[in-house]
C-alpha cells in the first residue's frame, strides 16, 4: 500500500534516540535486578491484555471487514490463565516495574477479571485497567474492592450518532457515562478519559468533548490515530496533530503547559488557565516518545512484545507450561528487553508503512 511519509512537526522528542547516545543511564538504583535496553531506557511498566475480543467493533481498530464471523479470536486454551499472568508479572516486578495496566481488547469482558486484579494487587505495583466502559457500570465495585488503582475509558464522541458510528456495535455515550458515573460512586478519581481523534469522524466532538470533562475532576486525554496492525487502512491525513487540538481548544479556553508527571508520561498534560482542570495530548505521530519508552506488553497467549508496532513477540508459554523455573523464565523476559531495539514512531515512514505490525485489539493500547 503506498502511504504518505511523515512530516513530524519540529517539537523535538523528549529524549529523542540516535542509535548512538544512551539516553538514561542505569542509576545506582536500577542495578541489581533491573534491566535496560539497547538504547538504555529501563523496563518499567507491563501492559497485560487479558483477551483479544471486544464487544465494540471501532472501525479504527476491530473494522467488522476483518473481525466479522470468519475471524479467528484466540481458543480458551491458548489464553495464559490468572497463574501464568501473575508469575510473568512478579517476574517482571523483580525487573524494574512499577506500573501495571490491563488491556485487551476489552478487559472486563474476561472472566472473573476482579480475581486477577486482587492476585496483582498483592504486588508492589500501580495497578491500572483501560475499558470502553460499557460493562463498567457492572463491575466498577467490585473491581475497586479487588484493590484496582485507577482506571483509564476511551470515548470517542459525545454524538451519539457518531459514537454509534465508530463502535459500530450499537453502543450509546449513555452506557459510557453511566459506567464512568458508576466508578467515581465506586471511588475512582480522577479518571482518565481517553478519546481517539480522526478528522472527519469526530474531530467536531473535540470541543463539545472538552466543555463535558473540564471542571469534572476527570483528565481528557486526546490521542492521535496511529497506524497499528494492519487492518484499520490508517491514512495521514486522517490524523489530527495534537497541535491542532490545542490550538482549537484554546480559540475557546486558554491553556497552558503542566510538566511531567514522571519519566515516560506518554501524554503531554495542559491545564486550563481559568482552573477548570487538566487535559493530555498523545502525540505518537507528531511528536514520538520512543526515547522514554518503559513499556513491555504481555499478549492474551502469552507472546511478550517489546513495541506495540512490532511484528512478532517472543512466545513463553513453551517455557510457563514447560518445565521452566523461575531462574529460566527471568532469564528470557530480560534477554528480551536488554536486546530491544524498538522505536518504531521514530523511523514511522512510508517505509515502515507496509511492515507486519500485531493488531492493537490483540496486544492491547
Ligand atoms: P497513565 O499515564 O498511567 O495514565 O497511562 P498512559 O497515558 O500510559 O496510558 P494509556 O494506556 O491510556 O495510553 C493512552 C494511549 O497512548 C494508548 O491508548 C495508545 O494510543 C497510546 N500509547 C500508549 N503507550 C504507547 C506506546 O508505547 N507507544 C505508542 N506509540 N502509543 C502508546
Ligand atoms: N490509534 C490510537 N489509539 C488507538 N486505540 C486503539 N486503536 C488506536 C489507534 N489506531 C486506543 C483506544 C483506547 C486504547 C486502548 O487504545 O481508543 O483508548
Ligand atoms: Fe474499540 Fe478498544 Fe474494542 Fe479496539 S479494543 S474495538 S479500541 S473498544
Ligand atoms: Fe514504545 Fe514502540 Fe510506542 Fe515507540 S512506538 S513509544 S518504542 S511502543
Amino acid at each position: 500500500m503506498d502511504r504518505p511519509s511523515i512530516p513530524i512537526i519540529p517539537v523535538p522528542p523528549r529524549h529523542a534516540l540516535d542509535g548512538s547516545v544512551l539516553v538514561h543511564p542505569p542509576s545506582d538504583a536500577e542495578s541489581g535486578a533491573a534491566v535496560s535496553d539497547q538504547y538504555g531506557r529501563p523496563l518499567r511498566d507491563l501492559r497485560i491484555s487479558v483477551t483479544d475480543r471486544c464487544n465494540f467493533r471501532c472501525v479504527y481498530c476491530m473494522p467488522r471487514a476483518h473481525f466479522g464471523r470468519g475471524h479467528a479470536f484466540l481458543a480458551r486454551a491458548e489464553i495464559l490463565d490468572f497463574d501464568e499472568i501473575l508469575r510473568v508479572a512478579r517476574l517482571s516486578v523483580a525487573l524494574g516495574v512499577r506500573k501495571i495496566r490491563l488491556t485487551g481488547g476489552e478487559p472486563l469482558l474476561r472472566r472473573d477479571l476482579d480475581r486477577l486484579v486482587a492476585m496483582l494487587a498483592m504486588l508492589p505495583v500501580e495497578l491500572t485497567l483501560t475499558t470502553n466502559g460499557a460493562l463498567l457500570a457492572r463491575q466498577a465495585r467490585a473491581l475497586k474492592s479487588a484493590g484496582l488503582d485507577r482506571l483509564t475509558v476511551s470515548l470517542d464522541a459525545l454524538d451519539d450518532d457518531r459514537f454509534r458510528a465508530i463502535n459500530d456495535a450499537d453502543f450509546g455515550v449513555a452506557d459510557v457515562l453511566a459506567g464512568i458515573d458508576a466508578a467515581v460512586a465506586a471511588g475512582f478519581a480522577p479518571i482518565k478519559i481517553n478519546m481517539v481523534v480522526q478528522r472527519g469522524r469526530n474531530d467536531a466532538d473535540i470541543v463539545p468533548m472538552a466543555a463535558r470533562f473540564r471542571g469534572s475532576g476527570h483528565i481528557l486525554r486526546f490521542i492521535e490515530y496511529m497506524d497499528v496492525g494492519a487492518t484499520n487502512g490508517w491514512r495521514l491525513d486522517q490524523v489530527v496533530p495534537a497541535a491542532e487540538v490545542v490550538r482549537r481548544l484554546e480559540a475557546r479556553w486558554p491553556l497552558a503547559p503542566l510538566g511531567e508527571n514522571y519519566r515516560g508520561e506518554v501524554a503531554r498534560r495542559w491545564r486550563y488557565r481559568d482552573g477548570a482542570g487538566e487535559i493530555g495530548l498523545i502525540a505518537s505521530v507528531t511528536q514520538p516518545f520512543c526515547g522514554d519508552c518503559t513499556r513491555l506488553r504481555l499478549s492474551p497467549d502469552g507472546h511478550l512484545y517489546a513495541c506495540l508496532f512490532a511484528g512478532r513477540g517472543q512466545a513463553l508459554k513453551p517455557l510457563l507450561r514447560g518445565a521452566a523455573d523461575d531462574r529460566m523464565l527471568t532469564a528470557a523476559i530480560a534477554g528480551l528487553w536488554r536486546a530491544r531495539n524498538d522505536r518504531y514512531s521514530e523511523q514511522r515512514s512510508a517505509a515502515t508503512a507496509g511492515l507486519d505490525k500485531v493488531e492493537m485489539s490483540y496486544i492491547g493500547g
